[in-house]
């Protein structure tokens, strides 16, 4: 059966891209339910639409964070969906918010890409974070989200080096190729094993 998600987007949305693109392609057995922007007018929304997926627009500007929450839960409430995917969405969740995808496990059903190797560097500007602090190399993490910000049972990490003449930008792209080519493979092993068998000892304890 293929994983249904919804997607959760507040800007460029290069990840939702990459996604869509392996959907299409037949590397991810997925459907993209419906994606969530939390600003309007953001290039993520452009592209659902030219893949033909539904967006809805909540803009959290100007409401409280439970207001906007509600507005999103209620939202995600009209679709079946697998696993909500958070692809650059910069916004925190509070805990009335993941009371509503909770598992029967006690996980929530919320997957984050994070552009760092957590725990090193969490907040949201991860890249910039690591460079200045002039690490040899930095990763990305692939986690299901928690209470903490940018914490919760890692999916997947993978490193990559920063090379001498790196500047911020050459080294962002570097780990942004590698976001894009490892959210999809993550999604794609869930769908085709499960994630008790990834999370493994985790999920039984
Ligand atoms: C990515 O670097 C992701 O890891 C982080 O926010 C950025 C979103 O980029 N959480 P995009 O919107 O997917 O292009």
């Amino acid at each position: 059966m293929p994983l249904k998600l919804a997607v959760l987007v507040s800007g460029r949305g290069s990840n939702l891209e990459a996604i869509l693109k392996a959907i299409r392609n037949g590397a991810l057995d997925a459907t993209v339910e419906v994606v969530i922007s939390n600003k309007p007018e953001v290039k993520a929304l452009d592209i659902a639409r030219e893949h033909g997926i539904k967006t809805v627009t909540i803009e959290s500007a100007g409401v409280t964070r439970k207001e906007h929450e509600e507005r999103v839960v209620a939202e995600l409430q009209t679709h079946v969906i697998d696993f909500i995917v958070l692809a650059g969405y910069m916004r925190v969740l509070s805990p009335y918010f993941l009371g509503h995808f909770k598992d029967s496990a006690g996980l929530f059903k919320i997957i984050n890409i994070h552009p760092s190797f957590l725990p090193a560097f969490p907040g949201k500007d991860a890249y910039a974070d690591a460079f200045t602090a002039g690490v040899q190399e930095s990763g990305i993490t692939i986690h299901l989200v928690d209470e903490e910000v940018d914490h919760g049972p890692i999916l997947a990490q993978r490193k990559f080096p920063r090379q001498a003449n790196d500047t911020l930008e050459s080294f962002k792209s570097r780990g942004l190729a590698l976001e894009h080519v490892l959210f999809p493979e993550v999604l794609q092993r869930i769908a085709s094993v499960g994630l008790a068998s990834i999370l493994g000892e985790q999920v039984r304890s």
